[in-house]
């Protein structure tokens, strides 16, 4: 008897294990699935900016080795703080040797022309009259833009690889990660009369604006700038996101404005404003994003990062090179090899996709909630709503 139930007892025992080994494999499979349709889920979202109402559409690009003249511009005031962007500029230097790529450096106190060619006294706007005359005089076809700040993270992506195929754009931007706002502080414009009438907007902008409480200078301006050059019939909804802007006294006023444009410019179809001459990158799909965003993680894709100011390093972003003085000697044409980074920097891009995620699914509350506000204080441009609806 004894042993008949110890018997019952081993069998009860077996079939126990095997049905929880059947149900975690089962199971197990099942999540396995389930993981990677959400993983497809979170990499669609991520590339689906939440303003982004024609995500079917997507750019062209030229052949990533396509012999087109190219130029990286960095304007400065003066030398004062060179040590400061030292990193950035030097990988940059080095990478447009690499590729054969034309390197522009203007450090307007030296130059008595410059200053008088462009005297606005607000530096931001400054440095894109002196970049339209580096368009205008330089023999390049593509002028890419960059704030002093901005570095080479990954050297093997070309910049062909974010350039137009279709011939009627001139002028492209992307949008930060970090809020709603167009980046400001690095752009690519083609030689054409068309980027330079863009760019002299945008000059012009300065004068409008300085009166302002709180302007957010050029990074402010570039919004309606892009609505007014590129989209004149917005022109009236134009003119009530820019009440909160011509008045707003802080940062939440100037996100608010800027949320409320970016909602006009989701009007417009991607592939209309290519061919008026215009694209705007959605997040993290430009040639350049913040940084510290993914806590300097990076991937393939990237290539250009911004915030490397030397006074940060160590806080807001962390030395992704085993050291920071790799570009400081001459470099070589083909020569990768000086980009020794630290380990633990470099993921996959889906890894690095899931990172962000949740910060851009903040960002995509945020929107929504500047866009509340503005409807609630009756700053909304309800009439764009009624025709166009909500992305
Ligand atoms: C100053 O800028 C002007 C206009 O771009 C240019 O022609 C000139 O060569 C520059 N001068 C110096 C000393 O770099």
């Amino acid at each position: 008897m004894k042993r008949e139930i110890r018997q019952a007892f081993f069998i009860f025992c077996t079939v126990i294990t095997l049905l929880t080994i059947y149900y975690y494999w089962m199971g197990g499979a099942i999540n396995v699935e389930e993981i990677k349709r959400e993983t497809r889920v979170n990499a669609q979202e991520f590339h689906d900016f939440h303003a982004d109402r024609y995500p079917e559409w997507t750019l062209e690009t030229m052949d990533s080795n396509e012999n087109v003249a190219i130029a990286l511009v960095y304007i400065v005031k003066d030398r004062k703080n060179e040590a400061d962007y030292r990193i950035a500029i030097n990988s940059a230097r080095c990478y447009a040797e690499v590729h054969q790529y034309g390197f522009i450096y203007v450090d307007y106190s030296a130059n008595k022309t410059l200053q008088e060619l462009c005297p606005q006294s607000d530096f931001f706007f400054t440095r894109h009259c002196l970049m339209n005359e580096v368009l205008q005089t330089a023999p390049y076809e593509f002028f890419v833009f960059l704030d002093a700040d901005i570095g080479v993270i990954n050297p093997r992506r070309r910049v062909q690889d974010f350039l137009p195929a279709e011939s009627s754009v001139n002028v492209m931007f992307y949008n930060r990660f970090y809020n709603d706002e167009i980046m400001a502080g690095s752009y690519i414009v083609r030689k054409s009369k068309q980027a330079e009438n863009f760019l002299q907007l945008w000059v012009d902008y300065y004068e409008k604006t300085k009166l302002f409480p709180f302007s957010g200078t050029d990074n402010g301006a570039i919004q309606s700038v892009v609505l007014e050059f590129f989209a004149p019939e917005l022109s009236p909804y134009r003119e009530v996101c820019e009440k909160t802007w011509r008045t707003g006294r802080g940062f939440a006023e100037l996100f608010r404005y800027e949320a409320c444009a970016q909602y006009l410019i989701s009007l417009i179809p991607k592939k209309e404003f290519a061919q008026r001459g215009f694209v705007l990158y959605q997040k993290g799909e430009g040639w350049s994003r913040d940084g510290w965003v993914s806590g300097t993680w990076w991937c393939e894709r990237d290539l250009f990062f911004h915030g490397w100011k030397k006074a940060k390093l160590g806080g807001e972003w962390q030395l992704p090179f085993t050291s920071e003085s790799l570009f400081d000697d001459k470099c070589s044409a083909n020569e990768f090899d000086r980009w020794i980074y630290s380990t633990g920097f470099k993921v996959p891009c889906l890894q690095l996709d899931l990172r962000l995620h949740p910060y851009f699914l903040e960002k995509r509350s945020a929107y929504y909630k500047a866009l509340k506000e503005l409807f609630d204080e009756k700053l909304f441009p309800v009439k764009a709503y009624e025709k166009y609806g909500m992305p």
